[in-house]
């Protein structure tokens, strides 16, 4: 059976909580998009740790890791995400890294600086967009290149002369030198140059023989670069689109496209987020919800959930199943809003608006349910909820179509509950 995890808002759903718990059992978890703008949350054995672009299965001893082809990889973070999580399973985690996956040079951090893109947009800084334009305009470096020295010492001269000369007067532009550049990325690849090579073939291979592989995606659909809140999104596709192109298979067979959406909304960096609370209320669900991002430590914005967005973010992605998670944080409010639709320039709307600047001028329509004040610790069965978070659940799996498998009420694995849908 083959999961795909899928973001539904704006990132911070949940993801890795989830992708590690379906780990567990998967023979294989294949990453297919973005770098180490990616925090995902993981707890394993009671220790918590926050990956940026090792997949999952890394803290399992039989699960084979793949890097995919739409990811780019910072190699010194990937050292030391694989260090970490080694030391702390006792084993070195198997990884798989596609040969036509972008690496994130240096320079791509300092030219988001030198744009000022970094603030504009609030980015992670972590030279994701420079390195996706890399990529698009042929000057990009790739993990198969590390197999090729020479090759790879070509293209960072060249590309780092064109740095040069479009930013004559920076002095870390000029400090940087291609052959040191070149040197530190041998260096940093050199563990996983056995690890480097096509990966399209073992993925198919895996899916045809019935294993049970998870994909886990990063960022959320409402960042998805062509589909997204642009121009306030990330720089690869995060829907399930996305990740037949990044695997290098046509029409890979997912069956469960489980959408990851949390119980309310959250934003980190700049762009419009029409339920944005920027109350008393919005401020108790950063606290009880931790909501400060794992990459960056910025305090994410928060709201209500957005129905409109959720219902777009579902159909985008052909979402089979939702896993609802931090419904735990919405405990102890009076009452609980969503926005079912907007009214823009006077006229109610129910279809979510990909440009910004339309969005920003959409105001929320809201439903009021009932709150409840109960704590959800150790509850393990769907019946055991309280009457109103049943009530609120069931209204998001109305409004939306899709039935929630899986909901989870605190960030240890064991706070999840199965439902059996
Ligand atoms: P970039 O991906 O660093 O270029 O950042 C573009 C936008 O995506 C910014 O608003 C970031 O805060 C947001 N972003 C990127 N990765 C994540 C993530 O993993 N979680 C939440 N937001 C993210």
């Amino acid at each position: 059976m083959a999961t795909a995890v899928l973001g539904l808002q704006w990132g911070d759903e949940g993801k890795g909580k989830l992708a590690h718990l379906l780990a567990q059992k998967a023979d294989m978890v294949v990453r297919f998009n973005g770098g180490p703008n990616a925090g995902h949350t993981v707890i394993d054995r009671g220790v918590k740790f926050g990956t940026h672009q090792v997949p999952a299965g890394a803290f399992y001893a039989d699960t084979v890791n793949v890097l995919a082809g739409g990811m780019i990889i910072d190699l010194s973070v990937l050292r030391e995400e694989v260090d970490a999580i080694a030391e702390h399973v006792g084993w070195m985690p198997q990884l798989m890294i596609a040969e036509n996956a972008h690496l994130i040079l240096p320079y791509h951090r300092l030219i988001e600086e030198l744009e000022g893109s970094g603030t504009r947009f609030g980015t992670t800084r972590r030279g994701i967009a420079p390195t996706y334009r890399d990529k698009a305009a042929k000057l990009g470096v790739r993990a198969g290149d590390l197999l090729r020295p020479d090759e790879l010492a070509k293209r960072v001269a060249w590309r780092l002369d064109l740095l040069k000369r479009r930013w004559p007067e920076s002095e870390e532009a000029a400090a940087l030198d291609a052959t040191t550049l070149s040197e530190d990325l041998l260096f940093a690849g050199e563990p996983f140059l056995a690890s480097i090579g096509t990966v399209a073939n073992t993925i198919a291979a895996a899916l045809d023989a019935g294993q049970d592989v998870v994909f886990e995606g990063a960022q959320g659909t409402l960042l998805d670069l062509d589909h997204g809140t642009y121009p306030f999104v990330t720089s690869s596709p995060t829907t399930y689109a996305g990740l037949a192109n990044s695997i290098g298979i046509a029409v890979p067979a997912v069956s469960r496209r489980l959408g990851i959406a949390k119980a309310y909304q959250t934003r980190v960096g700049e762009g419009a987020f029409p339920t944005e609370l920027l109350d008393e209320v919005g401020a108790e669900l950063q606290e009880r919800g931790g909501e400060f991002g794992v990459t960056t430590g910025r305090p994410r914005r928060c709201g209500w959930l957005d129905l409109v967005a959720l219902r777009y973010a579902v159909a985008l992605n052909g979402i089979t199943e939702l896993a609802l998670t931090k419904i735990d944080v919405l405990g102890g409010c009076d009452e609980i809003k969503v926005c079912k639709a907007y009214t823009l320039d006077g006229d109610r709307i129910d279809r979510f608006p990909m440009a910004d600047e339309v969005l920003r001028r959409c105001e929320p329509v809201y439903e009021t349910l009932q709150g409840w004040d109960a704590c959800l610790d150790g509850i393990d069965a769907f019946e055991s909820l309280p009457d109103a978070a049943r009530a609120y659940i069931a209204y998001i799996e109305k409004a939306t179509g899709v039935p929630a498998g899986i909901v989870s009420t605190g960030p240890e694995p064991e706070a999840t509950i199965y439902r059996g849908l």
